[in-house]
């Protein structure tokens, strides 16, 4: 079969050749063939998704097992009663707000929807892509296409169309380039058929987002860590090998400078390395393809197939890959390395464990940290560490003075009062000024980690979380305590009448927050503060150990 090549890129002004091709690879589809198609994620394998030959085809053609369903592409939201029934209203808001977009609903189906497309399941995905190309397709086709990730089955995803040529070739009827995808991952897929949502696979929209409009989201096992044998995802493409190069794929976890220096360490001559582009220089020798900037998880985003499916056209034989952590983007990066190493996955710096402590006032976070000490760890102050910046940190303090003008003196001190009197009453003001020190203080963090003598470090902050410092740790801990404890010690330790006590504390966020945005809970329910001690101990010497018993197997 010859595959036809239609180019939709640079078209400007050319209305009716655009209008000629787009309705050629319409009618194609209408006609029950198969066309690659560009999406905003990555390009697709189109067909229309209503018949049953025609899906059978997309199968055949990229050689993908028969119990994995498809998504069918839609324009809007409209289109969602022909094809799903009881849609809760929680779809159509994330519909209005996120499509045309990287979002896949997973949704009762209705009968007219064939088993072919959705593996026989009572449920199937739909999404609408966010490229006009594709969008003027299904439109003029009239009917939902169903489209798998273009690759043949198994391979990394296509990002071009030039990618989508090397697969399929001579096995489909044509390809629709329209340019490089601009996210580069696959959609993110949320089941909406449980409460709570729950996300079946990580992409291009961030989890965060979608928390922000609707709550809490379940993440499934499948996301994070391998199925085990007999185990059944509730997306069943996310138990095959996925996305993998020829070449064995190891992904080397952990901060950015340590899993380079751990690839250094592994990597022998003939290995390729998948970097950020700090760290590129230090494998001159060795076929490297960069991820981008190592802070910049859109531009990984757009380059990790890109990079994964580069070496099979080289003879490396094996590939290191560096790893963003899984905040934003960086999940659905991360989650396509691990897949395309099989979840072989080491943590660069095992032995160290790194915990960040947070909870509010009188709930036992000092001797919790007493804890630490006493185990050898090195506890590092938040609050102090600003202080040492704000004084020392030339380029932090001009991006404050830019921002709070006048609240440096002319001899370089700062005015503390009059820095509070901006920020503490006006909640923007301390955003920006957050904004800022988070900025500086997390690098900051990652050196005096990376520098201390000390296996175990715990980072003392309030704002752990709003700082993102939790990316530093291996496990944010909760101290908590019942409130009126708290209010007992309080008033002891500072001196101060239970109302004013009460009032601190309910200036502060409840227990509840910390209890449920940490990894796990110290509760301070101890009479004395030298008996928590003691239990504070005890918990982080098996935490520490399950810790590291983890890294040493290398899943996390
Ligand atoms: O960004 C994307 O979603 C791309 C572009 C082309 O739109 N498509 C894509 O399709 O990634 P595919 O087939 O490569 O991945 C679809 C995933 C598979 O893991 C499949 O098991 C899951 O979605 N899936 C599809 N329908 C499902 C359903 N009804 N229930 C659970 N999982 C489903
Ligand atoms: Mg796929």
């Amino acid at each position: 079969m010859q595959t036809l090549y239609f180019d939709l890129r640079e078209t400007k002004g050319q209305q009716k050749v655009v209008e000629d091709r787009i309705n050629a690879a319409a009618r194609i589809l209408r006609e029950g063939g198969l066309v690659g198609i560009p999406t905003e994620t990555v390009y697709g394998l189109g067909a229309n998704g209503l018949d049953p030959q025609a899906v059978k085809h997309i199968f055949e053609a990229k050689g993908r097992p028969q119990d994995n369903p498809l998504i069918l592409h839609v324009t809007g939201p409209q289109w969602l009663p022909r094809y799903c029934e009881d849609i809760p209203p929680m779809a159509y808001v994330l519909a209005r707000r996120f499509w045309p977009g990287p979002l896949t609903m997973i949704l009762k189906r209705k009968p007219i929807v064939p088993d072919e497309t959705t593996a026989g399941l009572d449920t199937v995905g739909v999404r609408c892509p966010d490229h006009p190309v594709t969008l003027a397709i299904i439109r003029e086709a009239g009917v939902p296409i169903a489209a798998p990730s273009a690759n043949t089955s198994g391979r990394p995803s296509c990002t071009t169309a030039q990618d989508v040529l090397e697969d399929m070739d001579g096995k489909i009827e044509g390809v629709v380039d329209g340019g490089p995808c601009t996210v580069g991952v696959e959609s993110t897929i949320l089941d909406l058929t449980c409460t709570p949502p729950r996300l079946l696979r990580p992409g291009g929209l961030p989890v965060e987002e979608l928390e922000r409009l609707i709550g809490p989201i379940e993440v499934d096992k499948a996301v994070v860590a391998p199925m085990k044998e007999g185990e059944q995802p509730r997306a069943p493409g996310m138990k095959y090998r996925h996305y993998a190069p020829v070449a064995p794929v190891t992904v080397i976890t952990g901060s950015p400078d340590a899993s380079a220096r751990e690839i250094q360490k592994r990597a022998g001559k003939t290995a390729g390395i998948i970097c950020f582009d700090e760290y590129a220089h230090l494998f001159s020798n060795m076929e490297v393809h960069t991820l981008g900037p190592s802070h910049d998880k859109l531009t990984q985003a757009q380059r990790v197939f890109d990079a994964l499916r580069t070496f099979d056209n080289s003879s490396v034989t094996e590939i290191f890959a560096q790893c963003p952590d899984n905040r934003g983007l960086g999940l659905a990066v991360s989650n396509r390395l691990k897949k395309a190493a099989g979840f072989h996955v080491i943590q660069a710096d095992s032995q160290r464990v790194v915990l960040g402590l947070t909870g509010g006032t009188g709930a036992g976070k000092t001797s919790a940290l007493n804890a630490i000490r006493e185990l050898g760890g090195m506890v590092i102050d938040c609050d102090a560490v600003y202080y040492e910046m704000l004084a020392s940190r030339q380029d932090m303090r001009n991006d404050i003075a830019t921002v709070f003008p006048g609240v440096f003196r002319s001899d370089g001190s700062l005015d503390r009062q009059k820095l509070g009197q901006e920020v503490f009453a006006k909640k923007d003001r301390l955003d920006q000024l957050n904004q800022i020190v988070y900025r500086y203080l997390i690098p900051e963090l990652e050196n005096r980690i990376r520098e201390a003598k000390a296996n175990l470090c715990a980072i003392d902050a309030i704002n752990l979380l709003e700082a993102g410092v939790n990316v530093l740790c291996d496990r944010t801990i909760a101290v908590t305590a019942p409130t009126e404890l708290r209010v007992r010690r309080i008033m002891a330790r500072d001196g101060i009448s239970e109302q004013y006590a009460r009032m601190r504390i309910s200036a502060q966020k409840p227990d509840e927050y910390y209890r449920t945005k940490c990894d796990c809970v110290l509760n301070n329910a101890a009479e004395t503060s030298a008996a928590f001690q003691i239990e504070a101990k005890d918990f982080f010497e098996r935490l520490i150990e399950s810790i590291k018993e983890e890294k040493s197997h290398g899943t996390v």
